[in-house]
C-alpha cells in the first residue's frame, strides 16, 4: 500500500483522484492519498498562512511555520518517505521520475499557492519538481497530473493486460500506432502485418514505427534512446 499525502491549502481541488482508475486503485487498497490543509496548522487567529517580502515587492509569501507544522505532525512511518515540493524552479518531471516514485512507500507532496514561498521551507523537501516550463497558479494542479503518472506505474494498478511497459516514453521512445477493428475504416487500411498473425515480424514493425514517430515528432528524445543492434537495419528501410 503506497500512502500519498497532499499538503495543500486547497483539498477541495483534489476531485478527480476520485475517478476512473485513481479511485480504483484507492478502493483496491493498492493507495491511500491523504490531504493535509495547512491553514489547520496556522497559529495566528486569522489563521494567516502568507506575509509580504523582506525587502519589499509585490505579493505575498507563503509563511515557513503552518508548511513545517504540518510536515512535523505526519504520523511516523518507516524510511520510505520521500518529500516533494512542487516549484517552477525544480527539475522537470518526466516519466523515470514516474518510475522511481512508484517504487517508494510513501510520498508527500507539497502545494505552494500564490506567489511563492519563502526560501526556508525548500530545507524541508528532498526534492523539488515542476511539471514543465510554466507557472502555474500553484502546485495542485502539478501534484495531481505526478500522482496519475506514478499510480498507473504500481504494480496491479492497471490490468494484467494492460501493463506499462509499452507505453510511450517507458522505453525512452514514442509508442508505434494501434489499431482496433474494423480492418478496412472508410478506406483507411490497418497495415497487414498486424493482420499476418506473424508475431516476429509484428515485433520487428513496431519498433520500426516507435523509432519513426519519435524521429518525425520527437527528435529532442532520440539522445536518450538506448539503440539495438538489431535496430540498424530498420533505420536504413
Ligand atoms: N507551481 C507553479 N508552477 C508550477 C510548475 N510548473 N510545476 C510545479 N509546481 C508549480
Amino acid at each position: 500500500m503506497m500512502q500519498i499525502t497532499v499538503v495543500t491549502l486547497f483539498p477541495e481541488m483534489f476531485v478527480p483522484l476520485q475517478e476512473s482508475i485513481i479511485k480504483r486503485a484507492q478502493e483496491a487498497g493498492l493507495i491511500e492519498i491523504r490531504l493535509i490543509n495547512f491553514r489547520d496548522y496556522a497559529a495566528s487567529k486569522h489563521k494567516n498562512v502568507d506575509d509580504v517580502p523582506y525587502g519589499g515587492g509585490a505579493g505575498m509569501l507563503l509563511k515557513p511555520e503552518p508548511i513545517f507544522a504540518a510536515i512535523r505532525d505526519l504520523p511516523q512511518t518507516s524510511a520510505g518517505r520521500r518529500l516533494i515540493l512542487m516549484s517552477p524552479q525544480g527539475q522537470v518531471f518526466h516519466q523515470e521520475k514516474a518510475k522511481q516514485w512508484s517504487e517508494q512507500e510513501e510520498l508527500v507532496f507539497i502545494c505552494g499557492h500564490y506567489e511563492g514561498f519563502d526560501e526556508r521551507i525548500r530545507e524541508l523537501a528532498d526534492e523539488e519538481v515542476s511539471l514543465g516550463d510554466y507557472v502555474l497558479t500553484g502546485g495542485e494542479l502539478a501534484a495531481m497530473v505526478m500522482i496519475d503518472a506514478v499510480v498507473r506505474l504500481i504494480p496491479g494498478v492497471l490490468g494484467e493486460e494492460a501493463s506499462a511497459e509499452e507505453d510511450s516514453h517507458s522505453i525512452g521512445l514514442l509508442e508505434y500506432p494501434q489499431y482496433t477493428r474494423p480492418a478496412d475504416f472508410e478506406g483507411q487500411k490497418v497495415p497487414d502485418v498486424l493482420l499476418s498473425g506473424h508475431h516476429a515480424q509484428i515485433k520487428r514493425w513496431r519498433r520500426k514505427e516507435s523509432l519513426r514517430r519519435t524521429f518525425l515528432r520527437r527528435p529532442d528524445l532520440i539522445n536518450g534512446v538506448i539503440f539495438r543492434t538489431d535496430d540498424y537495419p530498420l533505420l536504413e528501410e
